[in-house]
């Protein structure tokens, strides 16, 4: 049945970008959805009508609606892992059970911030948040977008294991100001354990006479953070189904609550909550993320792009394309369906991009000539994040707008060196403003979009097996030495002396 919806698909003729607004004068009204301060134009892909009708036959093939009302019913979507995934009713969007336990768990850690703020743990001015992964990339991704303007508290997130970020980190902090917020939902990650190590030394060494008594935990395994050294009254847990790279809604964005102050994180929930009910009631062709995974599945198993970027054009935002690779690739990077067969396609493509206008004068020339079409998004606000010159972002956005129409036209030319064959596809999302609730309705759309991408696809988008064998053999590395692994790695492992 599918490989007659993927037919059907294939067998549409590509159009010109260009004529598609030729055959339809609405074709910007039609294409466009606005919801949660979000203004979504689609108008530069290659979905119209027919291309919408082809994959809701694929979404009918799918069960689309079916996985949607398991996902929202809390029913068990992770296969693979036999869970449900709960990141929804973080924002109350769940199943009444679920959503309860999330409140109360969330009231927990507003009940820690009252209790920092009010000086149980002495005068705090610091947070170093140690996590990795989804356990890092969500706080560090709001702080930089939304603490701008001012923080609560100075925050950093730490994550990798090369020690000089944490370095770099505590620079400036005190000690005996700081608290350190353990982040992991497994809490057996060797990387965030390591470093929070580290971190208890440097606050002994800066006087602290009791580092456990300025450590958090934020985990789904409370147990292990107590073995670990955590006293309980200091732990934040959040339920095992709550996804690692959907997990900035729960506990896990104590740094972003602490430091934002929590109005902004119901805000932040709010927002996403919106684009929960969007997603879960408007019609295929008018649901943001439902057509978002039309064009992307349009463009890596149609077109066979083999990547699709991100460009944000607003400083605040820059590091939203790091968190979108975890959060597509590590979902959709997957070679078998939910129930163990061969995809038999292209997985989802690889994520990239960066930050306008800065990679316009990088990486923009291959986008524009290369032989690679890649499906660009652009995402910019209409308000900007400064009180400059009002140029400055009308500039910004006046170029945001030029690249997606040049991708689209190009331009023949005699001398073929300055040709651009053009007709390449972009999505232009454009923001009222960044804030607490546009941002969590723009990162709650990137998430739906995700699961409806590997649900056309029958991936479970949820679990991530992929990156064990390596864990794995970096353990081995650790116990063994360089004995009893492939030549070139036993000879790189003795090279290096460990
Ligand atoms: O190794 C990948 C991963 O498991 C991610 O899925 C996760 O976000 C990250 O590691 C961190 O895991 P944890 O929160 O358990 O420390």
């Amino acid at each position: 049945m599918t490989a007659n919806n993927w037919a059907a698909i294939e067998n549409i003729l590509l159009k010109q970008l260009e004529a598609l607004f030729d055959e339809d004068a609405q074709r910007v009204d039609g294409m466009t959805i606005s919801q949660s301060g979000l203004r979504f134009d689609f108008s530069k892909t290659h979905l119209d009508a027919g291309l919408i009708a082809a994959f809701s036959e694929l979404a009918a093939t799918m069960d689309l609606d079916g996985a949607r009302d398991r996902l929202f019913s809390g029913a068990v979507v992770n296969l693979t892992e036999g869970r449900a995934a709960t990141h929804i009713a973080e924002r109350g969007s769940g199943s009444v059970d679920d959503v309860a336990q999330a409140k109360a768990l969330q009231n927990r850690m507003r009940g820690l911030i009252d209790v920092i703020e009010a000086g149980a743990f002495g005068e705090i001015k610091h947070i170093l948040h140690i996590g990795i992964g989804g356990s890092a990339l969500g706080p560090k991704l709001l702080i930089d977008a939304l603490g701008r303007d001012g923080l609560r508290f100075d925050t950093k997130v730490v994550s990798n294991v090369d020690a000089t970020a944490l370095a770099e980190a505590v620079k400036d902090m005190d000690p005996k100001a700081t608290l350190v917020a353990v982040a992991s939902k497994t809490f057996t990650t060797t990387e965030t354990l390591m470093n929070a190590e580290s971190a208890l030394e440097w606050l002994r060494d800066g006087g602290v006479e009791d580092p456990y008594g300025q450590v958090i935990a934020l985990t789904a395994a409370p147990d292990k953070a107590m073995e670990w050294g955590v006293d309980q009254s200091r732990i934040l847990p959040f339920a095992e189904s709550v996804g690692g790279r959907y997990s900035l809604w729960c506990s896990i964005g104590f740094p972003v609550a602490a430091a934002l102050g929590w109005s902004a994180f119901e805000e932040l929930l709010e927002g996403a909550a919106e684009m929960d009910r969007h997603f879960r009631t408007a019609t295929l062709a008018q649901n943001a993320p439902i057509l978002a995974a039309f064009a992307d599945l349009f463009y890596a198993q149609v077109r066979k792009c083999q990547t699709r970027a991100v460009f944000a054009y607003d400083e605040r935002l820059r590091l939203l394309p790091d968190y979108l690779q975890q959060l597509e690739m590590e979902s959709n990077g997957k070679s078998v369906t939910a129930d163990g067969q061969p995809l038999g396609r292209e997985s989802a493509p690889v994520t990239w991009g960066g930050v306008g206008t800065d990679a316009q004068h990088a990486v923009f020339q291959l986008l524009h000539q290369g032989t690679h079409t890649i499906p660009v998004e652009f995402i910019a606000s209409k308000t900007p994040g400064h009180d400059f010159d009002p140029a400055h972002h009308e500039t910004l956005l006046i170029n945001c707008f030029a690249q997606g129409a040049a991708l689209m036209r190009g331009r023949d030319s005699a001398d073929k060196a300055r040709s651009y064959v053009g007709n390449r596809p972009s999505t232009t999302i454009l923001m009222d403003d960044v804030t607490p609730s546009t941002v969590g309705a723009l990162i709650a759309f990137y998430e739906h979009r995700t699961f409806a991408n590997a649900v056309l696809l029958g991936i479970n988008p949820f679990d991530q097996f992929g990156v064990e064998l390596g864990k794995e053999i970096a353990r081995g590395i650790s116990e063994n030495g360089p004995a009893g692994f492939d030549p070139s790695t036993s000879a790189l492992i003795a090279a290096a002396g460990l």
